[in-house]
């Protein structure tokens, strides 16, 4: 069994190699107790094992063994050696879990509210506000500048999910009608193509394997880059332009779930698709029925992280989605806010690469 663990490799998410200083807390406290159970298990094992051949029944020897009853030379050290070492545990234990639980300070904070859907993540920062007062509004992919501290809001309009990126922190539950905080710092800008990964680590139903999450981090610059790119609007485009039969369809049927900002042909910013929040505690979350798309290819990926976003696999998602995810659409009732998932809206072959043409200008 061992030597068969010994080829899993490393996988990419592993919370023993940390990311940032607080997935480094974690990770320090494991090394910890790892240590010391080690040695207690060692030592123990010894123990018995020696007594085992020392005190062995040998050939020849019919006398009976020395009957003995308690020793408290054993039984107190036993105990005061199992609460020394606990204590050595409880101090990193104790400090770690104040320090995960603190809420950062500081003007550059960066504050995303994070509400969880079955079965993916909406994002929203709610300090990046463009001039015409929309804020930043992502899904599944999340971008972040490295060394700086993110506090995550987050609740769910449906059942109990959990946000998880092991390298960076522990898992935080993400509950209906609750706000739960979750600190993310990660050390270093990503490579484009290598995204922290996480995902959702509370069973939520038939897709709760592909709830996804990848972590772009950035360098600061970068990522005033991505912010300014993700504010701007994308663009409907007018009566003649070749992509018109794609914007029809989209807009007569994606946009009951889907919210596309885009500036119209008359030059105007209009945001179109259902405008859903949830309030809890007071706070407005969002609450949208399905990923806002206004910026869709400069995500490498949809489904919640799940799929390459391509051509193809977007074809097949629009076409058959419950062939790429298992979902239930067929019990989305958008009057009482609930949504099982991407239904099949039987597009023709043609509507569905004419709605990809337009959605591939969207960056
Ligand atoms: Cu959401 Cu599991």
């Amino acid at each position: 069994m061992l030597l068969a663990a010994a080829c899993s490799g490393s996988g990419p998410q592993t919370a023993l190699e940390p990311k940032g200083p607080i997935g480094r807390d974690i990770d320090q406290v494991w090394d910890l107790v790892l240590m010391l159970a080690t040695f207690v298990f060692v030592f123990v094992m010894a123990l018995l094992v020696w007594a085992i051949f020392r005190y062995r029944e040998r050939p020849g020897d019919e006398t009976e063994p020395k009957q003995i009853h308690g020793n408290s030379f054993i039984e107190i050290g036993g105990v005061v050696f199992s609460v020394v070492l606990l204590a050595v545990i409880s101090v990193p234990t104790v400090r770690g879990l104040l320090d995960i639980r603190a809420v950062p300070e500081g003007d550059d904070v960066i504050q995303i509210q994070v509400t969880g859907h079955q079965w993916w993540w909406e994002f929203e920062y709610i300090d990046e506000v463009a001039p015409d007062g929309r804020t930043l509004i992502t899904a599944n992919e999340l971008h972040i500048p490295a060394g700086v501290e993110v506090y995550l809001s987050m609740t769910s309009v449906d059942v109990i999910h959990s946000f998880w990126v092991p390298t960076l922190n522990g898992k935080r539950d993400v509950v209906p009608g609750r706000v739960t905080n979750l600190t993310l710092v990660a050390d270093e800008p990503t490579p484009p193509d290598e995204p922290i990964p996480g995902q959702c680590a509370e069973f939520c139903g038939l897709a709760h394997a592909d709830m996804r999450i990848k972590v772009h981090v950035h360098d600061a610059a970068g990522y005033a880059a991505w912010v300014e790119e993700q504010l701007a609007p994308s663009v409907q485009p007018g009566p003649d332009d070749p992509l018109a039969a794609g914007w029809a369809t989209f807009s007569a049927l994606c946009t009951a779930c889907h919210q596309v900002t885009a500036e119209d042909p008359e030059g105007e910013v209009v945001t179109h698709g259902p405008d859903k929040f949830v309030t809890v505690d007071d706070r407005e979350f969002r609450g949208s029925f399905g990923p806002n798309l206004t910026h869709l290819y400069s995500r490498d990926t949809f489904g919640s992280g799940t799929f390459t976003l391509d051509r193809d696999h977007l074809t097949q998602w629009i076409d058959e989605p419950e062939s790429l995810k298992p979902m239930s659409p067929e019990r989305n009732d958008l009057a009482e806010n609930r949504v099982l998932g991407m239904p099949d809206l039987g597009l023709s072959p043609e509507e569905i690469q004419q709605v990809i043409d337009l959605l591939e200008t969207w960056r």
